[in-house]
């Protein structure tokens, strides 16, 4: 099994960002535990704070293997094309956010990329990527 992880703005500060929010775990500490956990999955890594970059990666990955698991951070709640994108390829994503958004400022309630996703995951902290990559085990 082949699952890619994207990461979008600002969760590369994860573990010095907002703690109170997001933990105080970088990406890549939780990352090798996740490894670990599966070790029979391949789990590709890739962030970035660019719209583009990340709409790229989806095209490039979109086609195959088996999963990926996004967390477009906050353009989540701007990006027509992200959405886009996900609706474009063929590989199923699943959203999913460290926090519970529905407990947040009200811009976060609305994401343009749901309606394309296979389902979304939000609130459990990182945990949430765990998650993500079980309902994809489940089929
Ligand atoms: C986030 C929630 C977004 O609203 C926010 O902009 C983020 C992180 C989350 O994981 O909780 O950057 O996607």
């Amino acid at each position: 099994m082949n699952i890619q992880i994207i990461n979008g703005p600002n969760l590369n500060l994860l573990g010095v960002r907002e703690k109170s929010i997001y933990g105080d775990s970088s990406f890549e500490h939780y990352l090798n535990d996740l490894r670990k956990h599966y070790a029979n999955i391949t789990i590709n890594y890739y962030q970035s704070n660019v719209e583009g970059e990340i709409i790229n990666k989806l095209h490039e990955v979109g086609f195959g293997g088996d999963g990926i698991v996004l967390n477009a951070g906050a353009y989540t709640h701007t990006s027509v094309a992200i959405g886009d994108a996900i609706a474009g390829i063929k590989t199923p994503v699943i959203e999913v956010h460290i926090s519970n958004v529905y407990k947040r400022e009200e811009f976060r309630h609305k994401s343009l990329l749901a309606a394309n996703c296979r389902g979304v995951i939000a609130g459990f902290g990182l945990d949430s990527y765990r998650l993500a990559i079980e309902s994809f085990l489940n089929g």
